[in-house]
């Protein structure tokens, strides 16, 4: 087993080397204390997004990258399983491999700066409208090389597998001109094929409107529809398209419009909804089909009613509420109307500067009151679901690839208690298996 600090050599973060590949390994884990996870390849709300199934003493076996068999320590015996590769769990606990479905990881700078200014109660809007926030991350971004910004993310991609992590969503947005979006998607294509975290590409044109179109947000929309959208399709760079709907950014009506043409293109829409004012982007987002509407803080009755109705998943962005000071998302009341409900970080050097999904579920748990088992649901299957991933990964299922978390918990219970801490001892992605070291190596001995 390869030991956590050779994954970057290994998958070229730093030196782009091969391609990451399915190798053709077996592998046997056994001794898990709790197996857990969630079933089937659809994303579940209402009273199913608690209900998870739960293996005690087992084992699971993995065949080429893939999960080939799950079981019970005496099925184990009895069929006389073995395997050249054989991991001792030693009773921790074992879940699906966690996916983060909202991500801006394509930027180049961080806007410590503004903490001072979030101190003295200067809100996030009146920042963006001071030509800061996502405009000052935009400024970077476009002077950033595709290199430097395949560099940046792949660090952060290093600590999310760390915590976790073995698929994750990963926005454009910071762009906002043709050339800069397409370097931000390439950076994702890049990344996906030499990082070990498997992407999920968005195009966020619509993320906020570029100083050089203040004043003229229609233009800017006809841009994104006439060039950005046709040409992003065309290279076949992303698969979302997802547009910031806030009171002073994009209305109601010109996300629609947005989503609605990236839809003739073939990209399927997502929303930044009811973040900061309650605008009608959750809604909006059922309106036009989207997979799911995210934040959701201030999501009316009539929005979440809407979602249930369309089947549009809640990703939820508790750490985001955290940053900002910000009300918590009605999670509870989404769940019991039917609403499935997702996870994310929504990382990114503004809102959210944190890659931590553990501390996200930390606060599910605290500020949202969802159960241990609501939250699991919402961190693998709800949220893979939320990027179109949930045949492939988001349960521990055979057939189901390979990736994998073993905990240093007992329990679910546990790492929902022991909050602010890496618990993560051992991630496995497509069955190669990576531990994270306990023991502080000293630099000079
Ligand atoms: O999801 N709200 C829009 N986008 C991000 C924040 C981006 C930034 O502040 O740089 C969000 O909160
Ligand atoms: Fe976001």
């Amino acid at each position: 087993m390869k030991s956590w600090p050779r994954t970057c050599r290994d998958y070229g973060c730093q030196r782009w080397g091969g391609k990451v590949q399915l190798r053709e390994t077996d592998l046997l884990i056994t001794n898990i204390g709790v197996l857990a996870t969630p079933e089937g390849n659809e994303a579940r709300g209402g009273s199913r997004q608690g209900q998870i199934r739960i293996l005690k003493d087992a084992y699971i076996k993995v065949k080429a990258g893939l999960i080939d068999q799950i079981g019970t320590r005496d099925q184990l015996r009895a069929q006389q399983i073995t395997s050249e590769k054989v991991i001792d769990a030693e009773g921790s606990l074992v879940t699906p491999g966690l996916v983060d479905p909202h991500t801006h990881l394509i930027f180049a700078g961080w806007r410590q700066k503004e903490l001072a200014l979030k101190l003295k109660g200067v809100g996030y809007l009146e920042i963006l409208e001071q030509g800061g926030g996502i405009l000052n991350t935009v400024k970077n971004t476009r002077a950033a090389s595709l290199q430097q910004l395949q560099d940046l993310a792949a660090q952060i991609l290093d600590r999310m597998l760390a915590h976790g992590v073995t698929t994750c969503e990963a926005k454009s947005g910071y762009g906002l001109d043709l050339n800069n979006e397409l370097k931000s998607l390439q950076a994702i294509k890049k990344l996906n094929e030499h990082h070990l975290v498997e992407l999920v590409p968005t195009f966020m044109g619509a993320h906020a409107v570029p100083p050089e179109y203040k004043g003229k947000t229609a233009d800017y929309i006809q841009l994104i529809k006439e060039e950005m959208i046709p040409e992003v399709a065309r290279q076949g760079l992303a698969e979302f398209n997802d547009v910031f709907c806030e009171q002073g950014v994009f209305s109601v009506d010109e996300s629609k419009e947005i989503l609605e043409h990236g839809l003739k293109h073939g990209l399927s829409p997502k929303a930044h909804a009811e973040e900061i004012t309650a605008l009608g982007g959750a809604s909006m987002a059922a309106k036009v089909g989207a997979i799911s509407a995210d934040h959701l803080i201030y999501a009316t009755d009539e929005g979440i009613n809407d979602m249930s109705r369309s089947g549009t998943i809640a990703v939820l962005l508790p750490a985001t509420s955290l940053n900002l000071g910000a009300d918590f998302a009605r999670a509870g009341d989404m769940i019991a109307a039917g609403v499935p409900v997702a996870l994310a970080t929504d990382f990114n050097p503004g809102s959210c500067p944190t890659d931590s999904l553990q501390l996200v579920m930390n606060l599910a748990g605290m500020k949202y009151k969802m159960t241990p088992e609501e939250v699991l649901t919402a961190v693998t299957i709800n949220a893979a679901a939320a990027i179109g991933r949930a045949e492939k990964v988001g349960s521990i299922e055979p057939g189901k690839q390979a990736d994998l978390v073993v905990w240093d918990a007992p329990d679910l219970d546990f790492i929902m208690y022991r909050f602010g801490t890496n618990l993560v001892k051992m991630v496995v992605k497509k069955g190669q298996a990576f531990a994270i070291p306990k023991k502080l190596k000293s630099i000079f001995s």
